[in-house]
């Protein structure tokens, strides 16, 4: 039997716990209690992915009922993978993440997801379902509308170089396999493909090899801008860029647009960031209600002859795709 001082004591203390106690997601999401989301950004050394965190942030800035905190990867899979675990660690209410490579970061991803933290995955996937929710573009739909568009280009004959993104993740697959589709039955052939992993210098190194090799290229293909204008500075290097066109992925502005303006690149097709769409999505998870698996962002061409209007839709026939089945492996 206790004495009655100690079980006030007791009482006492167990009040004050309770009041100490953090509040729990349902009754947060006011501006002076927000809810707070954990952001775990792959890399911030590329424009499209500064980007990416501007639009979160002004999204963010517009909705009192958030806060975000933000950490960069540097482009380091493990260290993605520890500032995702420091997420879980500090009990954020969700978990909005771009990660780098598919198959490493699926198991904490995973974790967050079974241990209740929603996860909204943007832009790159992760093998299976684990998530909440998925936000970004068909990178096969984009592979294979610049597989047409190049097959027209070239009069269905030709030699192409295909700058590919880094092939652990799931865009550079895609816009792999949905080239290579909308090349089908024509006679272009690919004479030189090397994974640049998303980087220009990388790009443009792998460019110089093929420079070196092939007299006649008519044609690269990058994966994403800034591999199609390393290859143009390598060419220009080499005095043959008038030879031959460029095509890019991502369209920033004042990126790939900027370059089809200045006559670099002759098509380069949109790959929205879904930065925004990642707060609106976030804060309906947190409201507690319900949201799609999969949130395909629609994308433009641009070219000499439609960028003054603003691009051209790729035609959104094709809705979202499942997600890649990759072999998960352990790092
Ligand atoms: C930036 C980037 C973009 C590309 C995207 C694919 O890191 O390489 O250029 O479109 O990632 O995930």
């Amino acid at each position: 039997m206790k004495s009655f001082p100690t079980l006030w004591f007791m009482i006492v203390v167990a009040a004050l716990l309770v009041s100490a106690a953090p509040p729990s997601a349902k009754d947060k999401g006011t501006p002076e209690n927000p809810w707070i989301i954990g952001m775990s950004q792959c890399n911030l050394g590329e424009p499209w992915r500064v980007q990416m965190n501007a639009d979160i942030k002004s999204a963010a800035d517009t909705t009192p009922s958030v806060k975000v905190i933000y950490k960069d990867a540097q482009n380091d899979t493990l260290r993605q993978r520890s500032h995702i675990e420091e997420f879980i660690g500090q009990g954020v209410d969700l978990l909005i993440v771009s990660p780098k490579e598919a198959a490493p970061l699926t198991p904490v991803i995973r974790n967050a997801y079974k241990n209740n933290i929603p996860v909204i995955v943007l832009d790159r996937r992760v093998v299976g379902e684990d998530y909440t929710c998925f936000i970004g573009a068909d990178n096969k739909k984009i592979g294979e509308a610049a597989g047409r568009w190049i097959a027209k280009k070239l009069n269905g004959k030709g030699n192409v170089v295909e700058l590919k993104g880094l092939m652990t993740s799931t865009p550079g697959q895609d816009r792999n396999s949905g080239f290579r589709k909308g090349i089908e039955g024509t006679q272009i052939k690919v004479i030189f493909e090397a994974d640049m992993r998303w980087l220009e210098p990388n790009a443009r190194k792998e460019m110089e090899s093929a420079l070196a090799r092939f007299d006649k290229i008519d044609l690269v293909y990058g994966h994403n801008d800034p591999a199609a204008h390393g290859a143009y500075l390598a060419a220009k290097a080499a005095g043959r860029e008038k030879n031959m066109i460029f095509v890019g992925i991502d369209g920033l502005p004042q990126e790939g647009q900027a370059y089809v303006k200045q006559g670099i690149l002759q098509a380069c097709f949109e790959y929205p960031n879904g930065g925004r769409e990642a707060i609106e999505t976030a804060v309906k998870i947190l409201k507690g209600e319900k949201v799609p698996k999969e949130i395909t962002l629609k994308s433009r061409v641009f070219t000499p002859e439609n960028i003054e209007k603003g691009g051209e839709w790729l035609p959104s026939e094709e809705s979202a795709k499942p997600p890649a089945k990759l072999p998960e492996t352990k790092i």
